[in-house]
């Protein structure tokens, strides 16, 4: 079993990233802007996003929080994502998911105006996915892509299962996967809570993602012999034997699945620092405007 170390690559990556912003810097007179908004309370999201503001300014870009009371109304809340849509002095926004029930998420996501939509998620940019065409990429499909680039793991032709089709995963992760290009040109399967011998499906990958958000959902006896495992999930569970009174399971198996795996990511250590690179490179993307031209 070979690791696929998040924590390493994110810091080779993370340092590159400082560097360019630090040319933008010098050529524009200001730094890359991205701002988050974060509604509500939500342990986990409070936590992700502290640490995408964190990792915002040790790149040397700029970063605002903007923080709404759980109770913030929709037409409010589109009313700062307007307002922000014309700033030009913000490069990239997100709106932290998941967001209170009263609150429509496609609606908030299709506000968004798609050049500053560093999360990949307004259609246009899913849509422009697809079609392998210039676009903001979900920050964390990007990571993996990113964490198999540097691996050189070769995915041209092998069987891919994805596990879970949410929007900010599994079902762009299937799309990109599956795109001719390098990582990718993978056979995918996307699995789901509907899918029909799930066991079957997951063991005839040579590339399983797993991104369901179950504490060690796939384990070492639906894992082929040699795959490369991926693991998204960040499940959160109270614990006394960490500083923070919370401890992280992965959606697999970690200890079982690698006695199998050829390569494997770590939970915490693997996706989730790489999910952080993905929306680093897409605010620096959207402030040089290469991926959409100013
Ligand atoms: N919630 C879980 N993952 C994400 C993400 O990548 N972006 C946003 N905005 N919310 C999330």
């Amino acid at each position: 079993m070979n690791l696929l170390d998040g924590k390493l690559v994110s810091a080779k990556i993370k340092e590159d990233i400082k560097k360019e912003a630090e040319a933008f810097t010098r050529q524009s007179g200001r730094r890359p802007h991205l701002v988050a908004i974060l509604v509500g309370n939500d342990g986990g999201s409070e936590t992700y996003v502290a640490s995408k503001m964190r990792n915002c300014e040790l790149v040397g870009f700029e970063s605002t929080n903007i923080r709404y009371d759980v109770n913030i109304s929709e037409e409010e809340l589109i009313a700062k994502i307007k307002e922000i849509n014309q700033d030009t002095s913000i490069d990239g926004l997100i709106v932290q998911l998941p967001l209170p029930k009263h609150i429509d998420p496609e609606k908030i996501t299709e506000a968004i105006d798609y050049r500053k939509d560093v999360d990949g998620f307004h259609p246009i940019n899913l849509g422009r996915m697809q079609r392998n065409l210039s676009c903001f990429v979900p920050a964390t499909p990007y990571g993996i892509m990113l964490m198999l680039e540097y691996y050189n793991i070769d995915t041209a032709g092998k069987k891919a299962v994805v596990v879970g089709r949410s929007n900010i995963v599994g079902s762009p992760m299937s799309i990109l996967l599956a795109r001719n290009s390098n990582p990718g040109n993978c056979t995918v399967t996307l699995t789901h809570s509907r899918t029909a011998n799930l066991k079957d499906e997951v063991l005839a990958g040579d590339i399983v993602v797993a991104a369901i958000g179950r504490k060690h959902f796939v384990t070492a006896d639906m894992v082929k012999e040699g795959a490369v495992v991926i693991d998204v999930g960040i499940n959160r569970e109270e614990s006394s034997e960490t500083k923070s009174g919370f401890k992280l399971y992965g959606d697999v198996d970690f200890e079982e699945v690698s006695k199998k795996a050829s390569w494997i990511t770590p939970v915490p250590g693997g996706v989730g620092l790489m999910t952080i690179v993905g929306l680093l490179k897409n605010t620096l993307e959207a402030a040089k405007g290469t991926v959409y031209s100013k």
